[in-house]
């Protein structure tokens, strides 16, 4: 029997409907358009508005989008992971509350947190099951509300994220087609540079820790950067250089949407010219675990059976990565 690959047999994405445009911004925040634009390349980003709502609200019309699109049931789903580094709880798992808002009552799931990186993990964990024959239909969310982490008094990060969903199906496929090969790397030295401080065990919520506004997303931006460039860009050109893969044999590459000059300099590093790079940043801003699987949702189009694609990312912790896939279907 040939070997089993876990493929993407659809994604699906959804982003909230309230626009934050740079305009708006500088009426938070000492910013300008023109600052943000080009230091970034971000116009604008979406944010969930509404009491009581989370990071499984986004993902409810995602999964029920690509359920219909593939024309299963909700029950066929055997697992959920679902990346996010903003849960609706510390507990229960946000794959729990999301199974049972879409009727996933056969599924069993959990919460992968890796950052920006989490939708790789994530796809790379997912797989295992499928590739060991456990699984037929593995459920990966990569979403946040990363507006409930940010501080719009701080201009540093205020102006980088947005809030977003995307996910992908994983199934068998014996035709070789799916994902190849991952590299992943997590370096907990990073931490400090991009993080919150308080909120888990460590530092639990407490009038101090409020006051010292320890409970938004902390990042030094200039070092995250550094790090960022490098290791997005190394560790891409590595899966390529370890699958003999040319820039000609690459069809598409989808990095992380942190900053368009880190999408830049991969490119750049693997030698693959801009029109074969997904970049949608400048209207979703990082969505954190939501970047990857909203780029594949939204060129899913144009992508091809057979089409090798490249997907990096870098983020918080630090955590950073790879995956080579062979696209299954054309749509
Ligand atoms: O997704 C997870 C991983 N995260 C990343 O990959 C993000 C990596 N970092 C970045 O993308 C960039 O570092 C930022 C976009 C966060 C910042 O851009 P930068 O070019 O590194 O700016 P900087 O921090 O070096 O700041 C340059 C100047 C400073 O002013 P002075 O000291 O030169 O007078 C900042 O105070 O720009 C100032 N500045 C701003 N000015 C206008 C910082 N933020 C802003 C702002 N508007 N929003």
């Amino acid at each position: 029997m040939s070997k089993i690959h876990a493929a993407i047999t659809a994604v699906n994405g959804y982003v909230p409907d309230y626009v934050l445009t740079n305009e708006e911004l500088e009426t938070l925040v000492e910013t300008s358009d023109e600052w943000i634009t080009s230091r970034t390349g971000i116009k604008e980003r979406r944010i969930l508005k509404g009491e009581g709502l989370g990071t499984s609200d986004l993902a409810v019309p995602a999964v029920n989008g690509l359920l219909k699109k593939r024309g299963i049931d909700a029950k066929e789903i055997d697992l959920i992971i679902f990346c996010t580094t903003t849960p609706d709880f510390t507990f229960p798992a946000t794959a729990n509350v999301l199974a049972d808002k879409v009727g996933a009552t056969n599924a069993w799931g959990y919460d992968l947190q890796a950052a920006c990186s989490g939708f790789l993990f994530g796809l790379t964990t997912g797989a295992q099951f499928i590739e060991s024959g456990k699984h037929k239909k593995v459920l990966v969310v990569g979403g946040d509300k990363m507006s409930s982490i940010i501080n719009y008094e701080d201009r540093t990060t205020c102006i980088i994220f947005g809030d977003g969903c995307g996910c992908a199906l994983l199934e068998p496929n014996e035709e070789g087609f799916g994902l190849q090969d991952s590299i992943l790397r997590t370096d907990g030295s990073g931490g400090k540079f991009l993080g919150m401080k308080a909120g888990g065990s460590v530092r639990p919520a407490s009038h101090e820790s409020i006051d010292a506004k320890e409970h938004y997303a902390h990042q030094e931006g200039q070092t995250v950067f550094k790090f960022a460039v490098t290791n997005m860009a190394d560790v891409a050109a590595e899966i390529m250089e370890r699958n003999s893969l040319s820039a000609d044999d690459v069809a598409w590459l989808v990095p992380h949407q942190a900053n368009k000059r880190i999408i830049d300099a991969t490119a750049s590093r693997m030698g693959v010219d801009s029109e074969k790079v997904m970049v949608n940043i400048e209207r979703y801003g990082n969505t954190t675990n939501g970047t990857i699987p909203l780029c594949l949702w939204e060129w899913e189009s144009q992508l091809k059976k057979g089409d090798n694609i490249i997907l990096a990312a870098f983020g918080g912790g630090f955590t950073w990565g790879s995956v080579y896939l062979k696209w299954a279907y054309n749509s």
